[in-house]
């Protein structure tokens, strides 16, 4: 293993949505049902997301991420012409227990087992957290589970990084953060971590002003970058 931007970090703290579950997934259960507009209204429900934890963050109008979940999918429900309140139920049920991508879980388990301090930190609801890691068999591998339910506001605020500080008590630097997405990666390297983005569909860098430390197609290629902890 060369020397490289993660070799001092001494935990791995990962985003949830996107990262190691496939929002995707929930609408694919059901694409029969849904027909043509299956994908468009998957990527509104994504979209309208994500937007909707930025706005009520700047507005200090904070709901926590099931609320925002459900109301992104309502707003895309509308926007594709479906009104079938099962459908809804359906798909939100879903959430609970979506599909992690095909290199997650070894991955994970490959980290723990060389004795690595993992975490989640993500917006969603600590229930829906759990909830998918443990339908997925991944719960029992995270040292820590970190929402944002307690502090009332989203990512990218610094304030949500801070949480990892203060739970794994160590350094930003010695945080080496995971995710999918451009936008969470320049939130959280402003804020000192060290990032590795996955970009596993090839998304253009976000025009924001922190890149990633490391680019990745896939978790997997997390491994060969990563030196064993000195057994304490
Ligand atoms: C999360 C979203 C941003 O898990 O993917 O925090």
């Amino acid at each position: 293993m060369s020397e490289n931007a993660l070799t001092s970090c001494r935990a791995f703290v990962f985003d949830a949505y996107g990262t190691l579950f496939d929002v995707g997934s929930a609408v694919d259960r059901f694409k029969e049902t849904i027909g043509d507009e299956a994908d468009r209204l998957s990527s509104i429900w994504r979209q309208k997301q994500l937007e909707y934890t930025w706005l009520r963050s700047l507005m200090g109008d904070f709901t926590d991420f099931w609320n925002v979940t459900g109301d992104a999918l309502d707003y895309a429900m509308a926007a594709t012409g479906k009104k079938d309140p099962a459908l809804r139920a359906k798909l939100m049920e879903t959430y609970l227990s979506l599909d992690t991508f095909p290199e997650v879980v070894e991955t994970l388990k490959t980290l723990k087992s060389q004795g690595h301090r993992l975490a989640i930190l993500s917006n969603g609801a600590k229930h829906m957290l759990i909830s998918a890691a443990k339908a997925s068999g991944i719960l029992s591998l995270f040292d820590q589970i970190i929402c944002v339910d307690d502090i009332k506001t989203y990512k990218p605020h610094p304030d949500v990084y801070q949480l990892a500080v203060d739970q794994l008590e160590l350094t930003p630097a010695e945080i080496s953060f995971q995710s999918s997405n451009g936008w969470d990666i320049a939130g959280a390297g402003h804020f000192g971590f060290r990032t590795a983005w996955i970009n596993r569909t090839q998304q253009p860098t976000e025009r924001l002003s922190h890149s990633a430390d490391v680019v990745l197609k896939g978790l997997d290629e997390l491994l060969p970058l990563v030196a064993q902890p000195e057994k304490t």
